[in-house]
C-alpha cells in the first residue's frame, strides 16, 4: 500500500483540549510524519465531534445556541493543534455540509441493503458516553457502567441497526487479521464482548434535534441520526465519501487512533458500518490507555486536569512530545506529574542526547576546526557500526505498532553506544599521541550515530531534530532516510554548526500542582474535623490580624495566584501567595485591609515564600475576602 492514512478520534465539543486529546493527537501526529519522512503520500484528519444531546445540554446550560458554541470550542481545538504544529491535511466538523451529506448518503446505502429497520427503543441512555445500555448493564440499577453517572431511560421510535448480522463476520476479521485492533490485550477484550452477543444498534434519536436529519428520501423528519454513527462516519466523509469522493483513494485507513474508552464504538460499530457499506475495513484501530496526575484520575471538579498547553508553554512543545511517546508503553494507562516529565528532560534528553551533540561540537572544533569526517570511521568501528545497526535493523516495526516507548527506547541504547564509543576511544588520549585520524573517526562514528537517531527521532521531534540536522549537515527528508537508515551509508563530510544546548537543565517545577484529593477516610476524619468542638485556648493558638495590603501582582504562569506585599504592622512586609486571581484584579487590592492568619508555618508555593493566609469566604457565587468594618491599624488582632 503506497498511500497511508492516519486519523484521531473526533473531540467532542463540551470540553476544552486536554492532555487525553494532546496525546492521541501527537501520536497520529508522530505516525503522519514518518510515513511521509519514507516517502508515502498520507492523509493525516482530525477534527471536533459537534453534535448529539451531550453537545445540545452543554450549550444549553450556557445559554448558548448550539452551533454558537460548537464553533467556539471547535475553534480551540483548531487553534491549539496550529499553535501544536500539528500536521493534519484536514480538520472535519460534524456540522460541515458536506460531512452531514455522507452521512445521510452511508445510511440510505444501509438501508438500501436491508441493514436498517424502524422500531421502537426502551432502554437506559447515558448522555455523557452517548451511549445505550440495558437494566442489567448498569451500575446499581441506574449508573452508566463506563462513566458512573446517572442514565435516563428512554423509550422512543428508533431505526435499528443490524449489528447482530455482523458479529461472525466481525469475529473472522479479528481472527483472520492478527493486527486489526491493537494492542492484543485490548484486541482480546473486544473479541469476548462480540462474543457474548451484539444486540442491533438503535442510530436515530427524536427526543431532540441537534443532529444530523435522515435523507429526504426517508420521509421521516422527526429522526436525527445518532451521535456515533455521524461521529465514525467523519473518517469517510473527510474523504469526499457521499459527495465528490475526492480522496477516496486514501480509504482504507491505516491508523486510527482512539483512547480505550471508544474503543468499543471503533473496532465494533465502525467495521459493521463498513461492511455494510461494502468499504474495505481499516489496517489498525488502536487503542491507548487513559492519563493521571500524580496518580489521581483528572476531573474538572477535582481542578487537576493537565492543561497542555500550559505544559508546552512552561516545558517546551517537543519535550513534551517525548515524553508522552516515551513515558507509558502504548495501551497502558500512563502519569503525569512533572517531577517524571523534568527527569525525562534532563535525563534523557539533557544528559544523554543533547550532550553528544555538545562532545561532536567540542571535539571537532578543538581537533578540526569543526570539520567532522566519515573517512575512517567504517574501517576503524565496524563493531559499533553493527551494534548500531543490529538495534535498528527491526525498530521501525516497533512504531508501526505504536510500540512508541519500545521505539524510543532503543534509540537511545543506540546513543548508550556512541556515548560508549567516546568513554572507550578516548579521542583526546589519541590527539595527545599523534593519532589524529584516529581522534577523528571517534567524533564521525559519533556524528554518524547521532544523524541516523535524529532521522528516526524526527517524527517526533521534528524541529529539535531539523536543528540537529542542520548542524551536522544535512536535511531531514526522504533522501537523508534512504541513504542513513535504509541503505546505511555514512554522513558527507562537514563543517560542525556550533548550536546553542537544546535541553537546558529544568532545575524546579514551573507549574503549579494541584492538591491532591483527600482519600475517601481522610475527607471523613477532616470533616470530623471540622464540626469538632475546640476550646478558646485552642482558637487563640491562631493569631489572626489586620492586615493592610502594599502591593499586589500577578504570578506568571498561574491561572490562581497572586503575589501580595502585607503590612502586619511589623518591621518587615509580609510575602503571602494567594489563590485569588480569578476573583480580584491586583490594582483593586492595593491599599485595601484583609485578615491574615499571621503564624501560619511559611510555606513554597511554586518556588515563593508565602508567610500568611488571607481568610476569605467562597461560595457558588464566588469569593469574597474577610475585611474589618472600618479601618484598623495595621496589625491588630483579631479575636
Ligand atoms: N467524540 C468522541 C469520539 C468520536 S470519534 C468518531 C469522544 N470524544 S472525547 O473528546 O470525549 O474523547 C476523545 C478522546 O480523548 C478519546 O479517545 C478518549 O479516550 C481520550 N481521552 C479522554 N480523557 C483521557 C485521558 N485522561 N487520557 C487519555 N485519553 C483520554 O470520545
Amino acid at each position: 500500500m503506497k498511500t497511508r492514512y492516519v486519523t484521531t478520534p473526533i473531540y467532542y465539543v463540551n470540553d476544552v483540549p486536554h492532555i487525553g486529546h494532546a496525546y492521541t493527537t501527537i501520536i497520529a501526529d508522530t505516525m503522519a510524519r514518518y510515513y511521509r519522512l519514507k516517502g508515502h503520500e498520507t492523509f493525516f484528519l482530525t477534527g471536533t465531534d459537534e453534535h448529539g444531546q451531550k453537545i445540545e445540554e452543554a450549550a444549553k446550560s450556557r445559554g448558548r445556541k448550539p452551533q454558537e458554541y460548537a464553533d467556539e470550542i471547535s475553534g480551540k481545538f483548531k487553534a491549539l493543534w496550529d499553535e501544536f504544529d500539528i500536521s493534519y491535511d484536514k480538520f472535519i466538523r460534524t456540522t460541515d455540509d458536506e460531512h452531514k451529506k455522507g452521512v445521510q448518503k452511508a445510511f440510505k446505502t444501509m438501508f438500501d441493503k436491508g441493514d436498517i429497520y424502524k422500531g421502537n427503543y426502551e432502554g437506559h441512555y447515558c448522555v455523557s458516553c452517548e451511549t445505550f445500555f440495558t437494566e442489567t448493564q448498569l451500575m446499581d440499577g441506574e449508573g452508566c457502567p463506563d462513566c458512573g453517572k446517572p442514565t435516563n431511560l428512554v423509550k422512543e421510535e428508533s431505526y435499528f441497526f443490524k449489528l447482530s448480522n455482523y458479529q461472525e463476520k466481525l469475529l473472522k476479521w479479528y481472527n483472520d487479521d492478527e493486527q486489526c485492533v491493537l494492542p492484543k490485550a485490548k484486541k482480546n477484550e473486544v473479541i469476548s464482548f462480540v462474543k457474548q452477543g451484539l444486540r442491533d444498534l438503535s442510530i436515530t434519536r427524536t427526543s431532540f434535534d441537534w443532529g444530523v436529519k435522515l435523507p429526504k428520501e426517508m420521509n421521516d423528519p422527526k429522526h436525527v441520526m445518532y451521535v456515533w454513527l455521524d461521529a465514525l462516519l467523519n473518517y469517510i466523509t473527510a474523504l469526499g465519501y457521499g459527495t465528490d469522493d475526492k480522496n477516496m483513494d486514501f480509504w482504507p485507513a491505516t491508523m486510527q487512533l482512539v483512547g480505550k474508552d471508544i474503543l468499543r464504538f471503533h473496532a465494533i460499530y465502525w467495521p459493521a458500518f463498513l461492511m455494510s457499506l461494502g468499504l474495505p475495513l481499516p489496517k489498525h484501530i488502536a487503542a491507548h490507555g487513559w492519563w493521571t496526575r500524580n496518580g489521581e484520575k483528572m476531573s474538572k471538579s477535582k481542578g487537576n486536569v493537565v492543561n497542555p498547553k500550559e505544559v508546552a508553554d512552561a516545558y517546551g512543545l517537543e519535550n513534551f512530545r517525548y515524553f508522552l511517546l516515551r513515558e507509558v508503553p502504548f495501551g497502558q494507562d500512563g502519569d503525569f506529574s512533572q517531577k517524571a516529565l523534568i527527569d525525562r528532560i534532563n535525563s534523557d534528553l539533557g544528559n544523554e542526547f543533547g550532550n553528544l551533540l555538545n562532545r561532536i561540537i567540542g571535539m571537532s572544533g578543538k581537533y578540526s576546526e569543526g570539520k567532522v569526517t566519515s573517512k575512517d570511521v567504517k574501517a576503524l568501528h565496524v563493531k559499533e557500526l553493527n551494534e548500531v545497526e543490529t538495534i535498528l535493523e527491526n525498530i521501525e516495526d516497533k512504531l508501526n505498532l505504536l510500540q512508541t516507548n519500545r521505539y524510543l527506547e532503543d534509540l537511545w541504547k543506540v546513543l548508550t553506544i556512541a556515548n560508549a564509543a567516546i568513554t572507550a576511544h578516548e579521542p583526546w588520549t589519541k590527539m595527545k599521541n599523534d593519532d589524529k585520524d584516529g581522534a577523528l573517526a571517534v567524533v564521525g562514528l559519533v556524528a554518524n550515530i547521532m544523524a541516523r537517531v535524529t532521522v528516526l527521532v524526527s517524527p517526533v521531534m521534528p524541529k529539535t531534530a531539523t536543528k540537529i540536522a542542520t548542524a551536522l549537515g544535512f536535511e531531514i527528508n526522504k533522501e537523508s532516510y534512504v541513504k542513513l537508515i535504509e541503505k546505511k551509508e555514512l554522513l558527507s563530510d562537514f563543517v560542525i554548526e556550533k548550536i546553542p544546548p537544546l535541553f537546558p537543565r529544568i532545575e524546579e517545577e514551573v507549574l503549579e500542582t494541584p492538591e491532591p484529593t483527600p482519600k475517601k477516610e481522610e475527607k471523613k476524619k477532616s470533616k470530623k474535623k471540622e464540626e469538632s468542638i475546640i476550646t478558646i485556648d485552642q482558637f487563640f493558638e491562631t493569631s489572626l490580624k489586620i492586615g493592610t495590603i502594599l502591593e499586589a501582582e500577578e504570578v506568571p504562569k498561574s491561572d490562581r495566584l497572586l503575589k501580595l506585599k502585607v503590612d502586619l504592622g511589623e518591621e518587615k512586609t509580609r510575602q503571602v501567595i494567594a489563590g485569588i486571581k480569578e476573583y480580584y484584579a491586583p490594582a483593586e487590592l492595593i491599599n485595601t485591609q484583609v485578615c491574615i492568619v499571621a503564624n501560619l508555618k511559611p510555606a513554597k508555593i511554586m518556588g515563593m515564600l508565602s508567610e500568611g493566609m488571607l481568610l476569605a469566604a467562597k461560595d457558588k457565587s464566588g469569593l469574597s475576602l474577610m475585611r474589618p468594618e472600618k479601618t484598623k491599624k495595621s496589625g491588630t488582632p483579631v479575636g
